[in-house]
């Protein structure tokens, strides 16, 4: 066992996954009747594991708010639509016309497996599953709030926006400030996203959404610099993804801009300020802690 799989976060990351694993499956049985391929390649994306970081933040800041049990079905349902809209950005992420990855999750890619137009079809299909159960399966009045986060984070001015910088800064030298800001677009958004809407699901009062909202910013921005050390630094077997692309693809990364010393000090500064952030939610925070050191220190 590798020393991340020993971190006291993977218990709570494997709570969120197991409840999602068993949502996903009734939810694509709401589907019967859709073309079969096109079910197969979603489920042999949302299948594949994946650390099911988004669900869980959702459900530890629900919890960290103090979420009543009558309010947690809107919570499980704002931790399904973020993965479905996780998982479509990773499929699109992979294609040919984006950064042409042939391995995820430890998995062929969804277009290796089903071709281009199917993992194009997947991922719409994904986005639109992800508001579909919010409005199903949330409390009637958080429903235009909670598809209010999930859309802009995922749209224009977040991940999707940020995927844009990210392949318009190709073979370019940006700097510091301006893959900052591609970070917090196309990473921080959602990670920043998924705590809100635990909390929101939780009816936390103004400040604590403030507070943890410092948090989710924090932690997305840290997310993204360990994902680009990883790339410099682990391997194919290790991430479940390939490794060592960044640079000959001409991204612009944390490690290419400030080295692997600069990054890692830079990834410890931002878990701080992350950490600091929940100061005032006291031990109830704790679980959001251990996440914030896992994407830190994890090696997946
Ligand atoms: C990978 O995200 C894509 C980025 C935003 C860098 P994760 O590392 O959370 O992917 P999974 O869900 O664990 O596969
Ligand atoms: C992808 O960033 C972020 C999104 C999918 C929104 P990367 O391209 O760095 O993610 P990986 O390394 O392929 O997982
Ligand atoms: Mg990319
Ligand atoms: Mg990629
Ligand atoms: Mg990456």
């Amino acid at each position: 066992m590798s020393q991340t799989s020993e971190h006291p976060a993977v218990q709570i990351l494997k709570q969120a996954s197991d409840q999602l694993d068993a949502f996903f499956n009734s939810l694509l049985g709401r589907c019967a009747g859709a073309p079969m391929t096109l079910l197969r390649s979603i489920h042999y994306s949302l299948s594949a594991g994946g650390k099911r970081l988004r669900p869980a933040l959702v459900l530890e800041s629900f919890r960290a708010c103090d979420g009543s049990p009558q309010r947690l079905a809107s919570a499980q349902a704002a931790a399904a639509a973020i993965e479905l809209i996780h998982t479509f950005s990773l499929v699109h992420d992979d294609l040919p016309a984006m950064d042409d990855d042939d391995l995820r999750r430890g998995r062929p890619t969804n277009h290796k497996m089903f071709g281009e137009a199917v993992a194009i079809l997947a991922g719409d299909a994904m986005t639109t599953m992800a508001f579909e159960v919010i409005a199903s399966d949330a409390d009637p009045a958080l429903i235009p709030i909670l598809v209010r986060e999930l859309a802009a984070a995922s749209g224009p001015l977040g991940m999707i926006g940020g995927q844009v910088l990210d392949i318009e800064g190709e073979n370019k030298c940006l700097l510091l400030v301006e893959l900052r800001e591609l970070h917090r677009r196309k990473t921080g958004a959602l990670l920043t996203c998924a705590a809100r809407m635990g909390a929101i699901a939780a009816g936390a009062p103004a400040d604590t959404l403030q507070q943890i909202t410092d948090y989710g910013g924090h932690l997305g921005l840290a997310f993204q610099i360990i994902d680009d050390i990883l790339d410099e630094t682990s391997t194919p077997e290790q991430l479940g993804k390939a490794t060592q692309k960044d640079r000959h693809a001409g991204k612009n990364t944390y490690p290419t801009l400030l080295g692997l010393d600069e990054s890692r000090h830079q990834a410890s500064l931002e878990l701080d300020q992350a950490v600091a952030c929940l100061a005032p939610l006291g031990a109830r925070a704790e679980s959001l802690r251990q996440i914030a050191r896992f994407v830190v220190e994890r090696e997946v």
